[in-house]
């Protein structure tokens, strides 16, 4: 009897351990390439690095590296605490990507899962686990990114079925309703949804206006830096195409999109203050949006059950040196809509020179 419980016991300790890789933490290794990590099962992880960097994101904070983070939180957000709905970051996406590539907020989702596809079955490993993994990685593409963690582990979906509709915030939605979802999904505060829109930095439309794919939301898409946060707060006096998208407001820059969510959390009194706390202060934007998205990737389930490979994530370069937080050429500071009751918005200089036209990210 106690040896055939012994053996059911370690049959499932195999199972687990060929889905997990490992499941009691391993002693420091280090791998076949030299590196130093906390748990040898993470090793197997600097192969996926070292094929995707140049191979799906060619070196670059460009389009792919955008889609992939735009990937991760779509599939994390998922997830509903209170109904007990969706996987969290358990690669739905794209396991079942015939059903959830259909909800309205996943338009355009398709390039970053067609990019990735192919190297999750080169690689044998699980969807949920890649998508967060390239996600902190291409963020290390990108120019005074932080270092966000990796977790390895997540199996394939167990729900037996897609997240349902509806569990993706859209831009048209009130800032009320982005909050409340946002805080059922993971347990953000309204900082958090913030802090966690930096990754906006980094972004741009392609499916709000499909007349100007790669139309992006701040004037330094291929940087990580605090523009967004200054430039969503200037007044809004154009459209970047011939006319606007659902979900699409009036922007201050030429060739710059601005959505209706960024645009109404700038200036929401739950959030406003947060957002201004935000321009020109790069390292208080690094960490807070490095503690929310270790959250978000990692949403439904217990890290307990996860190993963190955190050391296989390499730092992003620093911003350039000439990268000061600014106003785009030909605004001013009166252009600034102030929104926070409590304090003024920081002082920024304008860069010198005609008036700033943005130009589109190149689409890989
Ligand atoms: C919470 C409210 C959010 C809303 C309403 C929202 C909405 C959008 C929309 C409408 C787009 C443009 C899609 C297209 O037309 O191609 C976009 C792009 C993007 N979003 Fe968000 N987003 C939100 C939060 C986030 C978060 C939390 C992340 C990541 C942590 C994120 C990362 C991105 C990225 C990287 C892109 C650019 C994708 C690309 O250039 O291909 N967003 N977002």
């Amino acid at each position: 009897m106690f040896s055939k419980h012994l053996s059911t016991a370690l049959v499932s300790l195999a199972t687990i351990s060929s889905v997990y890789g490992a499941v009691a933490p391993k002693r420091r290794a280090t791998c076949a390439g030299g590196q130093s990590v906390a748990n040898e099962a993470c090793c197997a992880w600097f192969p996926v690095l070292e094929d995707i960097v140049p191979n799906l994101f060619d070196n670059e904070c460009g389009d792919d590296a955008h889609g992939a983070l735009r990937l991760s939180f779509h599939d994390a957000v998922g997830f509903s605490r209170s109904s007990g709905m969706g996987g969290g970051a358990d690669g739905s996406i794209i396991t079942f990507q015939d059903a959830e590539l259909q909800f309205p907020a996943n338009a355009g989702l398709d390039d970053p899962i067609d990019a990735e596809t192919p190297f999750i079955a080169k690689h044998n490993v699980t969807p949920g686990d890649f998508i967060q993994f390239a996600a902190a990685v291409s963020l290390s593409l990108c120019p005074g990114a932080p270092k966000v963690g990796f977790m390895m582990g997540r199996p394939n979906p167990t729900t037996p079925s897609p997240a349902p509709d509806g569990l993706v915030p859209e831009p048209f939605d009130s800032v009320d309703k982005i909050l409340a979802r946002m805080a059922d999904a993971g347990g953000f505060s309204p900082t958090d949804v913030v802090a966690l829109l930096a990754s906006h930095s980094v972004a741009g439309a392609d499916t709000i206006d499909p007349t100007i794919p790669g139309t992006p939301f701040d004037s330094t898409p291929s940087v990580f830096d605090t523009q967004l946060f200054i430039e969503v707060q200037l007044r809004g006096t154009l459209f970047p195409g011939s006319q606007p998208g659902q979900g699409e407001v009036m922007s201050a820059v030429a060739g710059e999109m601005r959505l209706q969510s960024d645009a109404l959390i700038a200036r929401d009194p739950a959030t406003n203050c947060a957002w201004q706390s935000f321009a020109g202060d790069l390292p208080a934007v690094q960490s807070a949006f490095a503690k929310a998205f270790n959250v978000m990737s990692v949403i439904g389930h217990n890290p307990d059950d996860l190993i963190d490979c955190s050391d296989v994530i390499p730092g992003a370069p620093p911003l350039p040196v000439n990268a000061a937080a600014h106003l785009p050429a030909g605004q001013t500071q009166n252009d600034i809509e102030q929104a926070c009751a409590v304090s003024a918005f920081p002082t920024f200089t304008a860069q010198p020179g005609p008036a700033t036209t943005v130009p589109a990210i190149p689409q890989s």
